[in-house]
């Protein structure tokens, strides 16, 4: 249980999995944590426009009795920089996509259900946009990212009503995006299946924050990091990220890159990572009950090789 006075309020973001990571990372007093999404607040508000992450931090330091700083930016960014700077750790916690004030918050344009601008950039000083993937990139990337970050099955015909639609005028407006996605698919698929919107709005936020780009150079940044001994847990949202974290595991514990018909091995690399359990950690029916927004969320969680000192 949280302390008190750091339990969510109704519009807070619920910690996902909160039991099983606390159990993966097993934080030991002393030891140095680097939480990498630092939520109720997030991306967007840790880089300065939205205060939202400092009032949370802050009231998180005053409360949570330990030394703690709070580093604005992006993990794919950030994490690499620490690492490269010396920066050691015993637990490194990544619990990707949004928060709930994000998905909350209509102004961000992050959901299919409130009409608003089509933002759903984390980081609102970023420059590009889901205005401007949707009303300037080819119709051929259109497909691609549907395709590739919303495993669309419509992409094309999406693209295509979209291209069609932006000659006319330009979209401005999420509820417009919605619209146009409703009427390339055939009847159906409107229905069943969760909301017709809901994979190209993933593959536009996948696109705008560049968020697999982000996983993929914080993973490695994240094992430099760790001390032998240390953990890492990773919470997704989503299969491409689940993918990634699986994939990362399951080639730092096997080490060796060797092909398999070399009889012996001669590249001597040996394994950095192993894995805490085979199958990713789901939340139970009580926790999605609670929480609808954990349903999608998996957990794997894996210990640095090495001895700790
Ligand atoms: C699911 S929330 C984290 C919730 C947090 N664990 C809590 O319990 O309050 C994910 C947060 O990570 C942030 N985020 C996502 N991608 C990021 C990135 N590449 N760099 C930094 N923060 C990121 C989001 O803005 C969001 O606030």
């Amino acid at each position: 249980m949280l302390p008190n006075v750091l339990q969510p309020s109704a519009t807070d973001h619920v910690p996902v999995l909160a039991e099983e990571v606390r159990a993966c990372l097993a934080v030991e007093p002393g030891e140095t944590v680097v939480d990498a999404t630092f939520g109720a607040g997030g991306h967007g508000a840790l880089l300065a426009a939205d205060p939202t992450a400092r009032t949370y931090f802050d009231r998180f330091e005053k409360h949570a009795r330990v030394q703690a700083r709070l580093l604005r930016g992006d993990f794919g960014v950030v994490l690499p920089q620490l690492a490269a700077n010396g920066v050691r750790a015993d637990a490194i916690l990544l619990d990707l996509g949004l928060s709930s004030m994000q998905l909350d918050r209509p102004e961000r344009g992050f959901s299919y259900a409130t009409d608003a601008p089509l933002d759903m950039r984390m980081d609102p000083s970023q420059e590009l946009t889901a205005r401007d993937v949707v009303n300037e990139w080819e119709e051929r990337d259109l497909v691609t990212i549907f395709r590739r970050y919303g495993e669309e099955r419509y992409a094309k015909q999406i693209a295509r009503a979209i291209v069609r639609r932006r000659r006319e005028q330009p979209f401005e407006r999420t509820g417009e995006l919605v619209d146009t996605i409703k009427s390339a698919i055939p009847a159906p698929a409107r229905f069943g299946d969760g909301h017709p919107a809901k994979r190209v709005f993933q593959a536009l936020r996948i696109a705008v924050n560049d968020e697999l780009r982000a996983l993929e150079s914080a993973l490695p940044a994240a094992l430099e990091m760790l001390r032998p001994g240390g953990r890492l847990a990773v919470i997704s949202f989503h299969s491409l990220e689940d993918r990634i974290v699986k994939q990362f595991f399951r080639e730092k514990e096997r080490g060796c890159t060797c092909p398999p018909e070399f009889p012996i091995c001669v590249c001597g690399n040996k394994p950095e990572l192993r894995a805490v359990q085979r199958r990713p950690i789901r939340p139970g029916e009580d926790e999605v009950a609670a929480n609808p927004r954990s349903a999608s969320a998996r957990l794997r969680a894996a210990v640095k090789a090495g001895v700790a000192e």
